[in-house]
């Protein structure tokens, strides 16, 4: 008997192309879909010889057609971060909704379990605090925002529907922010952007008056969740990320000390609808699946570190990250 298939759309993006490594890693053949809209081949450059990896280049909001079996879809492709989808809003919409229906209808024909990735923009800019899987949100459906968030939103009624329709079996994944090797160094998230500014020898710029907190989830830590989740049972969301909360004042003095840089932070006025605090109630995952994180914040930031650090020195000076302040301010 042949290995069992995985479809793994947003291959080669940061969390895809993590995904593929580590459903090769399990005995899994893996087909790697994207249309490169944020995603580089360099992320999966690693996998193109291996015989049990073959990668489509496809945009999902167009018909996919997937020769033979298939056991699992994870549904990663999406624009992901602010300056994308401020940039790029109706493909973002369009990833969300068409891509995801296409997805489903082919989880459906080929009788395969899907997983979705949601997000914790789901939560808007929330009033309830840390985020449990029941809180249903604070999201402007016409701020700048909105077009990611109601396209998560969006993905996530549209796969219950299917689950409760067609009986399709479906997993919801709210992921919260997650860093690690193979992120974009320019791509408007924060951790990429403080550790661009720190080896650029720039000030760290601060959006507010930093007291908003975030929590950084370690890519490993996020895989093994969404591994357990597609392996459970259980079709109603789930979130996943480190609840090890930290306000981006001091976020940027821990990478001013990681980098040693001898620059110093400047504040700027905040984007609209910036959420003001974001920390996940992971009760659900630690209960349902036995899962935690792992990787302490201080041994994630050291080895996404020296990747950044690997890269060429013309990468860190692409110029996309100043785009940020223009299309926020929209
Ligand atoms: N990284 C995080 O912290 C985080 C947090 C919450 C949710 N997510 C979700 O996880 C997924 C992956 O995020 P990421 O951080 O890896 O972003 P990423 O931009 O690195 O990867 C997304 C990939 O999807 C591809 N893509 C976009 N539109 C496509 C389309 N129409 N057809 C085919 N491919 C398309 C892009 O080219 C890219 O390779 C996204 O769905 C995102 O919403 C990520």
């Amino acid at each position: 008997m042949g290995k069992e298939k995985v479809l793994i759309t947003g291959a080669a993006g940061f969390l895809g192309s993590h995904l593929c490594d580590r459903f090769l890693k399990e005995g899994y053949e893996v087909i790697g879909m994207d249309n490169l809209i944020t995603g580089s081949m360099d992320n999966i450059a690693h996998l193109m010889n291996r015989e049990d990896f073959e990668f489509y280049h496809h945009d999902v909001t167009k018909y996919v057609h997937i020769p033979g079996e298939l056991k699992y879809i994870l549904h990663f492709a999406s624009p992901a971060s602010p300056i994308d989808y401020l940039k790029i809003p109706i493909q973002t919409l369009k990833v969300g909704a068409h891509g995801t229906h296409n997805l489903l209808g082919l989880a459906k024909d080929k009788k395969a379990r899907i997983l979705v990735a949601s997000t914790s923009e789901v939560y808007g800019d929330p009033l309830v605090h840390p985020q449990t899987e029941e809180y249903y949100g604070n999201v402007n459906p016409i701020g700048p925002r909105g077009v990611y968030d109601e396209a998560k939103r969006f993905m996530e009624s549209i796969t219950m529907a299917y689950h409760t329709y067609h009986d399709l079996e479906t997993r919801i994944i709210r992921i919260f922010n997650t860093y690690g090797p193979r992120m974009r160094l320019n791509d408007g998230r924060v951790l990429p952007a403080f550790i661009g500014q720190a080896l650029r020898g720039e000030d760290l710029t601060v959006f507010g008056d930093g007291s908003q907190t975030r929590s950084f989830c370690y890519v490993d830590d996020l895989v093994e969740g969404i591994y357990r989740l597609l392996l459970s049972d259980y079709a109603k969301p789930v979130n996943i990320g480190n609840p090890d909360e930290i306000t981006i004042s001091e976020f940027a003095e821990e990478i001013i000390k990681l980098t040693g840089t001898s620059q110093k932070v400047i504040y700027k006025d905040l984007p609209q609808d910036d959420p003001k605090q974001r920390k996940p109630d992971i009760t659900k995952a630690k209960e349902l699946l036995g899962w935690t994180p792992k990787v302490d914040r201080v041994d994630g930031l050291k080895i996404t570190y020296e990747y950044f650090k690997s890269l060429d020195r013309e990468k860190l000076f692409q110029t996309e990250h100043k785009d940020f302040e223009k299309y926020s301010k929209k």
